[in-house]
């Protein structure tokens, strides 16, 4: 660790964290890119091609979302926020909220929000907004039928960026969960904050692409793996 730096953990959560509450994951087995192509379905010229696909695959997802509960993954991260305080920033590539269900506070939302809606006229973001009702008007500047999935779509630059890349580098302890590794930037993360001097751990139920990185690999559930993680620690995650 590099002198001077104080106690801070950054959390990255992926597809893998969601799929005990039963949302589909990208690339595990069932995952969504393999039975879906993103090029028809998550770009923009894919919803200025076919609009309406776009809408009836992200309805689809949202109303997958509408029905679901955190897991004990979420609940743990949770409680692993109330034990470290202000030293604990929870980045998530998921587009539901499951996090915030579970009660996470200080969490950003690299890849959107599922639940959200961005005007493409003024880019105001709003919600909840249920996408089975498009026809609504911006409640900002009230322009119709002009607004998208508040979603980062391939192509496009993720959210948050500067406050991610200011966190990591304060990172003490770095944890990657239910994340395949593949889709940048969220896949370099674990690269600077290990760079920055922090220690990186890995929960993952298969080999992530950027598995080799990590000091400390879990292999399995994220549920079980943060259980067991979190009651080794007892309370306390910098200990070790
Ligand atoms: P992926 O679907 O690529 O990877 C999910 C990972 O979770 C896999 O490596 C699984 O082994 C693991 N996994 C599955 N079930 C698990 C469980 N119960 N416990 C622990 N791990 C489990 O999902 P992401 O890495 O999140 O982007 O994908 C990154 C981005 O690619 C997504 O945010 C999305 C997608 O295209 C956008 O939509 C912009």
């Amino acid at each position: 660790m590099e002198q001077g730096k104080s106690d801070f953990l950054v959390v990255l959560t992926g597809a893998g964290v969601s799929a005990e509450s039963k949302v589909p994951t990208f690339r595990s087995n069932g995952g969504l890119w393999q039975n879906h192509r993103f090029e028809d379905l998550a770009t923009p010229s894919a919803f200025a091609r076919d609009p309406k696909l776009v809408w009836d695959f992200y309805r689809w997802r949202q109303d997958g979302v509408k029905n679901a509960k955190p897991n004990r993954a979420h609940e743990i991260l949770v409680e692993i926020e109330a034990a470290h305080k202000d030293n604990f920033l929870l980045v998530t590539q998921n587009v539901d909220n499951l996090h915030e269900q579970a009660g996470s506070k200080n969490l950003l939302h690299l890849h959107g929000e599922i639940m959200k809606g961005r005007c493409l006229s003024c880019g105001a973001t709003w919600g909840p907004i249920d996408y089975h009702n498009i026809d609504v008007p911006c409640p900002n500047c009230q322009t119709s039928k002009a607004w998208r999935p508040h979603i980062v779509w391939f192509g496009e630059t993720p959210f948050f960026m500067e406050e991610i890349q200011a966190a990591l580098k304060r990172a003490t302890l770095f944890m990657a969960i239910g994340t395949s590794g593949v889709v940048y930037p969220a896949a370099q993360f674990v690269h600077v904050a290990k760079g920055f001097g922090a220690k990186t751990i890995l929960v993952n139920l298969d080999a992530a692409d950027n598995i080799g990185v990590f000091d400390q690999v879990h292999r399995g559930n994220a549920s079980e793996c943060l259980e067991k993680i979190w009651s080794d620690a007892k309370g306390n995650l910098f200990q070790n």
